[in-house]
């Protein structure tokens, strides 16, 4: 984890006019995190990252960016649903709170600036660092990729340039990406020790929150492989699930003693049952053998569908009003006017402003 930050005060004087007019003094910093459009978001989602983010708004003057481009670094074959992702993953923000009076939701396409940045920075990092990358190598196993094209080489520089381009200083991720922020951070001080102290060095912010298992006992929720409860399933589909789900496979008749830990039926109910006695006395009553299975989870259903229930209702107002590409626009807009100032930063810096920065307008 970084220490090291940029302070204003290190910035030369003719780049400190811009940077004071986008700070906001009331926040903590600015913050940046981001999905890849693969689809619907899950409870696993939630658990892992929104409900953090939900929070993290009033601390931070938080940037949530759909990655369209990043789907591209592995193969095309994405690109007919990808409007469709988009879109969702919008009303999937919206549902659970994240406000686009208080947040800035970004649409990375829509931002092309940050392309900009990522040839800049591609000249800051060698190859043999990009290959060292773990990602790289579990993506090319899993999707048996056998030469990596340059995109999805620099698929750790593009996000950096996500970042970098808003002059993010924290960022919320799972441990899975923590090799591609130590990339980030590298770039930055590169780009800072070469030419001027235009970029923070950000930090990364490792959710403390646990994984939710699948609905099928695997130990990740995850869409790929068809064991996810989504934000946007109706009550119907939610008890479905709930009533086909893995527990204990050792318990035959609800009078024999069940295990509680590590069945996903009950970390359901501990994530997102409020009512904590009605937990505790189901806990009690399976490892007694005194309740069955279809008790446990009719109340899990219920639990989850009055958990669920205001986040569909906020998803279908979102629709029926239209609001997620005037959302998305509104959004992309206040991020390339501060990628514009960032990249003026950055010519000014590299002593690349051979022209005005106006001759871009
Ligand atoms: N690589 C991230 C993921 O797959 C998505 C992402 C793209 C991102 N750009 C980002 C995350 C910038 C954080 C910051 O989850």
């Amino acid at each position: 984890m970084s220490q090291t930050k940029t302070h204003v005060s290190d910035l030369p004087d003719q780049l400190l006019e811009t940077v004071k007019l986008t700070q906001e003094p009331h926040k903590k910093g600015r913050l940046l995190t981001g999905d890849r459009p693969t689809g619907r978001l899950h409870l696993g989602h939630y658990v892992g990252t929104l409900k953090n983010r939900v929070k993290l708004q009033d601390e931070y003057e938080c940037f949530f960016l759909i990655a369209d481009y990043h789907m591209l670094t592995t193969g095309f074959d994405k690109l007919p649903e990808i409007k469709t992702n988009i879109r969702e993953i919008v009303l999937d923000y919206l549902s659970v709170g994240i406000s686009p009076e208080r947040s800035t939701i970004v649409l990375q396409s829509l931002v092309p600036q940050t392309a900009v940045l990522q040839l800049v920075f591609s000249m800051l990092v060698t190859v043999p660092r990009l290959q060292r990358v773990p990602t790289l190598k579990e993506v090319m196993k899993d999707l048996h990729i056998r030469q990596p094209s340059m995109g999805l080489l620099g698929y750790p520089v593009l996000q950096a340039a996500d970042i970098l381009i808003v002059r993010g200083e924290v960022v919320p991720v799972g441990k899975d990406q923590a090799s591609h922020l130590e990339v980030t951070r590298e770039i930055a001080r590169r780009f800072n020790e070469q030419f001027a102290p235009v970029f923070p060095e950000p930090d990364t912010i490792i959710g403390e929150v646990g994984t939710l298992p699948g609905t099928d006992g695997q130990t990740k929720m995850s869409k790929s492989l068809g064991n996810a409860i989504f934000l946007a399933d109706d009550p119907e589909t939610v008890t479905k699930k709930v009533m086909s789900m893995y527990t204990d496979p050792k318990r035959i008749h609800p009078t024999d003693p069940g295990t509680v830990e590590g069945n996903p039926v009950f970390t359901y109910h501990d994530a997102f049952n409020p009512n904590k006695d009605e937990v505790e006395d189901l806990k009690r009553r399976y490892r007694a053998g005194r309740v069955g299975d279809i008790e446990v989870k009719r109340r899990l259903a219920e639990a989850l569908n009055a958990f669920l229930d205001p986040i569909r209702t906020r998803r279908t107002v979102a629709q029926l009003a239209g609001d997620a590409d005037e959302i998305l626009l509104e959004g992309s807009k206040r991020a390339r006017s501060l990628a514009e100032e960032t990249l003026h930063m950055v010519r000014t810096a590299m002593k690349m402003d051979h022209f005005p920065a106006s001759v871009f307008h």
